[in-house]
């Protein structure tokens, strides 16, 4: 074990092997990244958020061909990102929570107009 891999905005962490991914270590972690190809880079729906100063192994070119750019912006695949060190990662909000959050908020605007 030489990488601790933190998840936000849980803060749930694991100390896991070099070159693990990001997707083995939020599973590790007991943080849930929604997947639906099972690691084979098809389905785009485990991207992340790196914090640029993390400690990750160097991008493989069928992920960066994959990203498309995306990768300059700390995006990654958790499925293809292999950590080499201290990690932090951003995930995105559950789209249910998100939609709910939202709907939440127009309500109150509503209410707050009456
Ligand atoms: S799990 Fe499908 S692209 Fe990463």
């Amino acid at each position: 074990m030489d990488a601790e891999v933190t998840f936000y905005p849980s803060g749930k962490s694991a100390r896991v092997r070099r070159g693990t991914t990001v997707l083995d270590a939020a599973r590790r972690a007991g943080v849930t990244i929604a997947t639906r190809c099972g690691g084979k880079a098809a389905c785009y729906m485990c991207k992340v958020t790196v914090r640029p100063s993390s400690q990750l192994l160097p991008i493989g070119d069928e992920e960066r061909r994959k990203l498309a750019g995306l990768d300059e912006k700390n995006i990654r695949l958790a499925c293809q990102t292999r950590v080499s060190g201290k990690t932090e990662v951003e995930l995105p909000p559950d789209p249910l929570r998100a939609a709910v959050a939202k709907a939440l908020a127009r309500q109150k605007e509503e209410e707050e107009l009456w």
